[in-house]
């Protein structure tokens, strides 16, 4: 049997349904995968998949970052690796133990000034924190950024949000082109989400990358959003959770 980490990375330009839809991936593995172990990050400093499957938290990447940083002299100069080696066993620490998975937020980094710090430090803890789950799904930043950055340099599964726009679809063509060129994954696919005409779903394509499932506008995740409740609380009949299934299916993860 493989025992290799599935990486699910989570992509696509601002506003488009990435930690919704992360979310709902993380809830099918929880329901269909009881006996494995699952990691949630959020690795969008703007936060939102906490809030979406209803994490408290209360230590983050930065935060561990940052106290090292502090008692080490000239900490700010020293390389990410060489941090993380310190920090091996903190890691452990910000993780927030959830029923059937584990969830760690990349934090704000407002206060350490340069981002990119902690997202070469991301880059150490997703190699490191593979090696002990069985299945990780990263809700990105929106855009290229983490991509360009090498972030997530090997993942298996890269999965590219968009809305139904022409030009959302570009969007996820060019950050195709740029994770080829930069870093590894075994497969890809796109979801367009939030559709007003799901019936010309058939007129949906993206060069390059196959479309794995068309959301429609869900007035059932709405609900569940306005009325404040989890994604594990989303009722069965939703068409995000629905979606988030056939993508799944589709790239063989479920
Ligand atoms: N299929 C859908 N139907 C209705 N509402 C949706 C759908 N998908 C997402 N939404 C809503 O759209 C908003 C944006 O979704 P979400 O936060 O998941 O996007 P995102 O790509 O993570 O955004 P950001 O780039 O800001 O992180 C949220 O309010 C969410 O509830
Ligand atoms: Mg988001």
């Amino acid at each position: 049997m493989d025992n290799k980490a599935k990486i699910i990375a989570v992509v696509g330009k601002g506003g488009v349904g990435k930690t919704s839809i992360s979310a709902c991936i993380v809830r099918h593995l929880v329901e269909s995968f009881p006996e494995k172990k699952i990691l949630a990050i959020d690795a969008d400093p703007a936060v939102g998949l906490s809030v979406a499957l209803g994490v408290d938290v209360k230590m983050t990447l930065d935060d561990i970052r940052m106290s090292i940083v502090d008692s080490v002299e000239n900490g700010d100069t020293r390389e990410a690796l060489e941090l993380l080696s310190e920090a091996r066993f903190k890691i452990f620490d910000a993780l927030v133990e959830m029923p059937g998975f584990a969830f760690l937020s990349i934090g704000r980094p407002e206060s350490s000034g340069c981002y990119c710090k902690v997202n070469s430090y991301l880059k150490e803890v997703i190699s490191l924190l593979a090696n002990s789950f069985d299945y990780v799904v990263i809700d990105a930043e929106a855009g290229i950024e983490q991509i360009q950055r090498r972030v997530m340099d090997k993942v298996t599964h890269l999965l590219l949000v968009s809305d139904q726009s022409k030009k959302g679809n570009q969007v996820i063509s060019t950050i195709k082109s740029v994770a080829d060129d930069l870093i590894v994954y075994e497969k890809i696919g796109a979801v367009i989400n939030r559709m007003t005409n799901p019936e010309l779903s058939g007129l949906i394509s993206v060069p390059g990358v196959e479309v794995l499932a068309c959301i429609p506008s869900d007035t059932v995740f709405a609900a569940n959003d306005i009325k404040g409740r989890s994604v594990m609380d989303l009722p069965e009949e939703s068409a995000l959770l629905k979606g988030a299934k056939e993508a799944l299916v589709k790239m063989e993860i479920l």
